[in-house]
This record gives C-alpha cells, sequence and structure tokens, in this order.
C-alpha cells in the first residue's frame, strides 16, 4: 500500500509504517502547492494528512485511487466525511493524545488574558517599564470564578479539571450529550447555551466545529456575556465572528479574548484585533509539543496499518 504523506511526521509514525510493509510517500520540499499535492494523490492509496486540505465530495470523484485517509489531526471539519461514507473510505484521527497539549494552551491563554500578559510585555518592548501604580492596569484573579466549557468532550474535560484544581472554579457546559464523569468528578453543571454566555466568567470553546455552527459566537452573544468574560477559543476560528468579538473586545463588553485558532485563518496581517492589549493570539499550536506530536504520529500509523490489514482503524471519525 502506498502511503502519501505531505509533510514530515515524527519518525516514530514512519518507521511504524515502513516496518509493517507500507511504501511512504514523502515531498522532498513539503512546502507543495496544491496542484503538487493532488498530483501527488494520483499515485497513491491512502493518504496521511497534516493540515487543513479539503477531502470533498470533487476529491473522493476525482481520487477514486484513495481507500483510506489518515488525519494528523482530531479535528475532521475538512473531511465530508458523508461523502467519505457513501464510498467506504475510513477517515483516522488523533484523539486524546493532543487532548493534555491542547487544554494546556487554551489555560495558557486564559491567564495570560486574566493577567493582561500581552498588554504588560508589550509596555516592557516598548521600554516603558512604569511605575508600581496600586490603581490602574490590573488584572482578574480566576479563583472560585465560573468556567463555562463549549463542548465538554476529552479536551474540554482537561481543561475543566486543570480550572477545578488550580483555581476551584465552578464548572458549567453546553454539549449535545451530558458528561457524566464531568458531572461526577468535577461537579460541572449542565445549562442551556444562553446560561452557558450569560453566567461564564470564562467561556473556553472545545467542540468539533460543524458548518451550521459558523459564526456560533456573535455580536448579540457577546453582547450577553459578562464585561469581566474572557473567551477562549483553541478549537476552530470558524466557531467566532472575529469582526464582531473585535467590537466588544473595545467596546468593553468583554474584557478580553486568548484565540489559538482565527477566523479566518492564517490571521490577517492588518487585523485590527492584533493591535488590542486585552487580547493574546497564537498561530494554532495547540498540540503543538514533542509528547502530543509524537503520540499523533504513532495513532496515524496505527489507523493506516490497520488498515493495510483489512482491519478497522482503531481511532476512526467516521465509525
Ligand atoms: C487538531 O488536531 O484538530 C488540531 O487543531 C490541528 O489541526
Amino acid at each position: 500500500m502506498k502511503v502519501f504523506i505531505n509533510k514530515r511526521i515524527p519518525e516514530i509514525g514512519i518507521t511504524m509504517m515502513e516496518d509493517a510493509g507500507l511504501e511512504v510517500i514523502i515531498p522532498e520540499n513539503t512546502n507543495i502547492s496544491q496542484e503538487e499535492w493532488l498530483n501527488y494523490c494520483k499515485d497513491a492509496n491512502a493518504i496521511l494528512n497534516v493540515g487543513q486540505n479539503k477531502f470533498d465530495a470533487d476529491f473522493f470523484e476525482k481520487f477514486s485511487n484513495i481507500k483510506a485517509i489518515a488525519l494528523y489531526s482530531v479535528g475532521f471539519d475538512h473531511v465530508d466525511i458523508k461523502e467519505a461514507n457513501k464510498r467506504n473510505i475510513p477517515v483516522g484521527n488523533t484523539p486524546d493524545v493532543l487532548s493534555r497539549a491542547t487544554s494546556d494552551v487554551a489555560f495558557l491563554l486564559m491567564q495570560s488574558v486574566a493577567r493582561r500578559a500581552s498588554f504588560y510585555f508589550q509596555k516592557v518592548k516598548d521600554n516603558n517599564w512604569g511605575n508600581f501604580d496600586p490603581l490602574s492596569e490590573l488584572g482578574q484573579e480566576l479563583y472560585g470564578k465560573t468556567l463555562g466549557v463549549f463542548g465538554l468532550g476529552r479536551i474540554g474535560f482537561e481543561m475543566a479539571e486543570k480550572c477545578k484544581k488550580a483555581f476551584e472554579m465552578n464548572i458549567i457546559y453546553h454539549n449535545r450529550n451530558r458528561n457524566e464523569e464531568a458531572e461526577n468528578e468535577l461537579d460541572a453543571k449542565y445549562v442551556s447555551f444562553d446560561e452557558l454566555v450569560e453566567q461564564s466568567d470564562v467561556l473556553s470553546i472545545h467542540a468539533n466545529f460543524k458548518p451550521e455552527q459558523s459564526n456560533l459566537f456573535d455580536g448579540p452573544v457577546f453582547k450577553k456575556m459578562k464585561k469581566n468574560a474572557i473567551f477562549i477559543n483553541t478549537a476552530r476560528g470558524g466557531f467566532h465572528n472575529q469582526k464582531d468579538l473585535y467590537e466588544a473586545l473595545v467596546s468593553g463588553e468583554i474584557w478580553g479574548a486568548g484565540l489559538d485558532v482565527t477566523n479566518p485563518e492564517p490571521m490577517e496581517e492588518n487585523d485590527p484585533i492584533l493591535k488590542l492589549s486585552n487580547v493574546c493570539v497564537l498561530p494554532h499550536i495547540g498540540s503543538a509539543t514533542v509528547e502530543a506530536r509524537n503520540g499523533m504520529a504513532r495513532l496515524a500509523a496505527e489507523n493506516l496499518i490497520a488498515f493495510s490489514k483489512g482491519e478497522k482503524m482503531p481511532h476512526i471519525a467516521n465509525p
């Protein structure tokens, strides 16, 4: 079986596949254009995909040679799962191994925003150290505040657990399904979407993104949030309307925002949000640790090896 990988991944994944007899094709220069990417797809039976290349009906129609896709991500919003199902194409993903790393980033952003890290870092860079001022430029503490989790799955659980342990925060959540583990272990309380928005001091998104949720967090939603609220998005930028978020931040409707994902992504260079001192933006680095990336390589390889043996992928997005 020929597997096309569009970028180098940690060696562990490549070795596992080669040891299992799979032929692995990786372009010399992995910064390939869309056209080159499509050319490589012609020659393979399976794809290990790094990044957000789209797998839609058109793709599946053109590349009937592709029999399996292993994503190097937990998110699969760039794959038309219905179309893959129609053609019996398994789509693997990489759950769990990046939950800790991604929730660490949500936690980092929450604290950075609460303690105004971007604002103070800019002052230091501008050689404007400032004097000790008891009254102005103060942050807020998170102890005993309310964390609202939108999408309490594996990553949301890790974030809630950290917030509970570190700051004894109250956990509320909104989800498609009730999460009994979180209710029992973290005393998390299920609330409606409106209650989540209205009651959270920190609102953190951890759901899988679906197109119908595009711009779910928009002007009217930001207006309902508390004035001291911190908005955190480490899931997908499509969840929030970035212009509305900017307005909410400028007008003081919310306290601040921490984004590891933006809308659009990559972010436009002149996006006015970058000028705001109550915002901390990172370039989609949730899973960027050695441990998580090795784990992702291992899971993606396990998926393709299982497929090559005629078995079900162990980590699958379309069971
Ligand atoms: C994921 O795994 O979904 C990360 O967001 C990287 O795309």
